[in-house]
């Protein structure tokens, strides 16, 4: 028998209430049910003493990282092997972090098995976008549109991570990010709240799987971070952030909330403040909302040093008084900064902290330790005789399913791609042609060999005559090389066609790195007006971690393909695409604006009293730049297909969503090309008047279809009540009855079919 619990939510989950609850677009639903722990754990919390209470909410980085792990965060004081087993031994760790080292794992279980308590270490790790096989960056794969897709990597990437021993994964980042400056955009599923609720859920349930939270390959979801880390001011990372209550609620909280409706049992609290009260410390976030509110009855775990630099920001006076405002407020573990252990018993013994507080968090994390499956067995993932679970081939297959549906083709004038495998001499040139290292993107700690593909790789495989591909670098990132670019000018002269590889390496997003500019950089702009010169069509594959300005790179080329960091199998995904095995299906989840200048630039934005003319016009006194108007120039959901989408016919039937009912939405959309094509059919509404001004449209529901050519496909939506909520002026969720435009489009900045649709009083 097992020695587990089950929360509320668990249950719900179990019984598929949880999935009807998801459906309401912002969780409200749950109720406050405290938690009962089993009897096992209230009993040992009986039993521990205020040191070993203190170490199970203390979490550091793993002493033996392997290397790359280390890069990840600033350089604390960790201790050495020894002493991280001897504190494991003494019951004064709850677990580490960032190590894929399954006999490290084990030697520390095998000493925590030995403390006096026998309490089991947990074992988590940054498994952001996949383990040993590198998955597109989750921006890249947030463009496929295809939550399961996610759903898919991430349960492959929690399958890989708990064969060394990995509990715990940080991850889902669900921030939403609409700052392209932001580095940190690439982690997450871009501006659009539906899409970040859709991926939020899709990848908890890809980590924990659906065989419950002690199956050895689940490993439990960390949805973070928790909150509007993604709203720093500047796209400055670790910024200040100050957003209306309102704007938490309707933008930043609903992909946490279908995260924790998916069954997260854990979350992180972000760097930031919020308002002036950093989220670390943050009792009306991490206790009156999370779990008053929403019923959360996991785990808060701080970010790296989140505690500490309470004290940086200004916040607390001393590392006493930032433990004590960290666990008063709701940060249950602490990460890496050693204050609970160093503080909290004291603390307690001076009545700062009651013992309840501790003993609630204690009780959390026991709690997870159990739903995990560690009391019953903790070496259920620590197994290092067993076959090896990396990379096997269907995995390195799906990364390669998942390259070439991440893949976003921006243009592609007089149908240039694709390109034909035989008989066409092609030039691939440009920094990223043969830098596969920097297309695995940045948050790859775990991949240490280097077998991956390339795109020059990719493109050799796929050509009949590999000898017709020439391959030059020109440039590099941001610095020139001597003679690139006239090599490039003469490969580019002996061809037909040229591919230009260049943007953005992996070391241009990620934590801490922050743009100024979201632009390609001029060395390799230099390069691209140096081939376009020649006259060749070029066609640009772009290495991106965040939306760019593309105004200087269009007039110069015929296609663009958006290919992010696309991981272990980008070479051979992208060769895929550009020859047209398969035609590219993926559509934007950020704006990529007109010039750098409109950041931060995002498509649902407010109306304003003076709105841009629509059509477009720099007419006086109105809301947009002197020189150009308020909208994209790719715009969010955009995305071209080898075939030829047309939208036809719409029918919402009487055109009223009536109090209890539903208002179905058919359109119909047409190939009229003559390749397949796979469409992104998007479903936006706005709401004309309202006791809060609301966007200038909402994407209310998307599907992708499979069109043949010639063929069509009829798209059926169904829009609810609940789809039409907003936070009201008393901060509660509310519809409001009115008229609604509606659109199905196939881009937020492109008409579609339009409608009206009424919500009778
Ligand atoms: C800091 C990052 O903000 C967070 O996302 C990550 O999980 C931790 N470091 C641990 O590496």
């Amino acid at each position: 028998m097992t020695r587990s619990g089950i929360t509320r939510r668990q249950l719900l989950v179990a019984t598929g209430a949880a999935t009807l609850l998801s459906q309401v677009p912002m969780g409200f639903a749950l109720g406050r049910t405290p938690i009962k722990a089993p009897a096992f754990i209230e009993d040992l919390i009986g039993k521990m003493t205020l040191e070993e209470k203190a170490g199970q909410l203390t979490l550091f980085a793993a002493a033996m990282q392997n290397g790359a792990a280390a890069a990840a965060n600033p350089v604390t004081a960790t201790s050495a092997v020894t002493a991280q087993i001897a504190a494991a031994k003494a019951g004064q760790l709850t677990g580490v972090f960032n190590s894929s080292n399954v006999l490290y794992h084990e030697r520390l279980q095998k000493a925590a098995m030995r403390s006096r308590l026998k309490i089991p270490m947990l074992f988590a790790a940054d498994v952001i976008h996949g383990f040993t096989t590198v998955f597109p960056v989750p921006l890249g794969e947030s463009a496929s549109f295809e939550p399961d897709l996610a759903q898919r990597t991430a349960r492959a990437a929690a399958m890989e991570a708990s064969a060394v021993g990995i509990d715990w994964t940080f991850a889902p980042m669900v921030d939403i990010a609409r700052d392209a400056r932001w580095g940190r955009g690439v982690e997450g599923a871009g501006e659009d709240v539906l899409l970040g609720r859709r991926m939020a859920q899709a990848r908890v349930r890809g980590f924990q799987g659906d065989k419950g939270l002690d199956d050895p390959e689940a490993v439990v979801a960390c949805p973070k971070h928790f909150c509007a880390y993604g709203a720093a001011e500047g796209g400055l990372d670790y910024n200040t952030t100050d957003v209306s209550e309102r704007v938490l609620r309707q933008t930043y909280f609903p992909p946490f909330q279908a995260g924790f409706d998916a069954g997260a049992m854990t979350t992180m609290a972000s760097f930031n403040e919020i308002s002036g009260i950093p989220a670390t410390a943050n009792k009306w976030l991490l206790d009156d909302v999370l779990r008053g509110e929403w019923d959360f009855s996991g785990v808060v775990v701080s970010d790296y040093t989140g505690d500490e630099e309470l004290i940086a920001h200004g916040f607390a006076r001393d590392g006493r008084d930032a433990t004590r405002l960290a666990i008063l407020a709701g940060v249950d573990m602490s990460m890496q900064s050693g204050l609970y252990l160093k503080h909290l018993p004291d603390l307690v013994k001076s009545g700062e902290v009651p013992m309840a507080v501790i003993d609630r968090s204690v009780r959390r994390v026991l709690q997870l330790k159990a739903q995990l499956g560690l009391f019953d067995d903790p070496f259920r993932r620590i197994k290092p005789q067993a076959p090896s679970r990396q990379r096997l081939p269907e995995t390195l297959e799906l990364a390669r399913e998942a390259a070439r549906k991440s893949v976003v083709l921006l243009k592609n004038d007089d149908d240039i791609l694709p390109l034909r495998s035989s008989g066409q001499r092609i030039a691939l040139i440009g920094p990223v042609a043969q830098d596969w290292d920097s297309t695995k993107g940045p948050w790859t700690l775990f991949n240490g060999d280097d077998s991956g593909s390339d795109l020059a790789q990719g493109m050799k495989s796929a050509m009949a005559d590999a000898s017709l591909l020439r391959v030059v670098a020109g440039s590099g990132y941001a610095t020139a090389l001597a003679g690139g670019i006239q090599a490039a000018v003469e490969a580019a002269r002996a061809s037909d066609v040229v591919v230009m590889a260049i943007g953005e390496s992996r070391d241009d997003s990620g934590e801490a790195h922050s743009h100024t500019s979201i632009t390609i950089p001029k060395v390799q702009l230099d390069l691209l007006d140096a081939v376009a010169a020649t006259g060749k069509p070029v066609v640009v594959v772009l290495s991106n971690g965040r939306a760019l300005a593309l105004d200087t790179v269009v007039p110069k080329t015929k296609a663009i393909l958006v290919a992010w960091f696309l991981g272990s199998s980008s070479g051979a995904g992208l060769a895929d695409v550009l020859f047209g095995k398969t035609g590219p299906s993926g559509r934007l989840p950020v704006s990529f604006p007109r010039e750098p200048g409109q950041v931060p630039y995002y498509y649902d934005h407010k109306i304003t009293g003076r709105p841009d003319p629509k059509p477009e016009a720099l007419t006086a006194f109105k809301t947009h730049y002197t020189t150009i108007p308020n909208s994209a120039l790719f715009p969010f959901g955009h995305g071209l297909t080898y075939g030829r989408p047309e939208y036809g016919a719409l029918d919402i039937g009487d055109g009223k969503l009536q109090a209890a009912g539903t208002l179905e939405v058919r359109a119909t959309v047409h190939n009229r090309g003559d390749r397949a094509a796979e469409e992104v059919v998007q479903l936006y509404v706005h709401d004309r008047a309202a006791s809060i001004t609301r966007p200038i449209q909402e994407l209310k529901d998307f599907r992708k279809v499979a069109i043949a050519a010639g063929g069509s496909a009829e798209v059926r939506f169904t829009l609810r009540r609940e789809d039409l909520l907003f936070i009201g002026q008393d901060l509660k969720p509310t519809v409001e009855p009115g008229v609604f435009d509606l659109w199905v489009a196939p881009s937020a900045e492109v008409d579609g079919l339009h409608a009206t649709f009424e919500l009778p009083a």
